[in-house]
């Protein structure tokens, strides 16, 4: 990874926007790949690595285009009324994130976060680099039709589709709350 500019961590952390409108510039494969591999050195219990990756490119992205039509679109419920949102344009990268399914629930949590802690590397080792994603939890993941379109398999939950790409537009973020409304300090055994 070569063009790194060096930021602290917790620069990355703070500036790092989700992001929604891409240009049209390619994002190389090899790059991609290589942010993917970082991001496996997300904790991961056990060392399980739960995760797999399918990395949509070019003409291959019809292929996730066809897959997201096929599934059913509900009447109502959160993921009715899709056309609500704004019209965007292509994204160069879509990446789909597979977990290993589990029906214990405390291995399925433990993967699970893992999962979602090895995309927020990938988010932040993406922004490091000039690069936005959108991390998309839209109903059409959790779909069979969608699932087998894409090869992932019954055994298999799909956590995320990761849009990538270079930001065309940054947005502004309403920041986050003071970390006094969150915290709870517990410093003496008096109640
Ligand atoms: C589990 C999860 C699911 C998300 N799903 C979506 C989504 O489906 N579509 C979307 O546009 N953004 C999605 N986001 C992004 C959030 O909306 C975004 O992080 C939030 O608005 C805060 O903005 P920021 O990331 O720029 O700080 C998701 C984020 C997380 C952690």
């Amino acid at each position: 990874m070569e063009n790194i500019v060096a930021h602290s961590v917790a620069e990355v952390i703070k500036e790092r926007r989700t992001i929604r409108s891409f240009k049209e510039e390619p994002v190389s494969k090899e790059l991609i790949s290589e942010l993917l591999e970082v991001s496996t050195w997300a904790p991961n219990h056990k060392l399980r690595e739960p995760w797999r990756f399918i990395a949509f490119f070019d003409e291959g992205r019809e292929v996730l285009k066809e897959a997201i039509q096929s599934v059913p679109k509900p009447e109502s419920g959160p993921g009715a009324h899709p056309h609500k949102h704004k019209k965007r344009g292509p994204v160069p990268c879509q990446i789909v994130v597979v977990m290993e399914d589990r029906d214990q629930v405390k291995e399925y949590e433990e993967d699970y976060a893992a999962t979602c802690a090895l995309i927020q590397n990938f988010q932040l080792a993406a922004w490091e680099v000039g690069l936005g994603v959108t991390w998309v939890s839209a109903p059409f993941i959790r779909a069979n039709e969608f699932k087998e379109k894409i090869g992932v398999k019954a055994n298999e939950k799909v956590v995320a589709l990761l849009n990538v790409g270079y930001p065309e537009i940054v947005p502004q973020t309403a920041g986050r709350q003071s970390i006094e409304h969150k915290l709870t300090i517990i410093d003496s055994m008096s109640k």
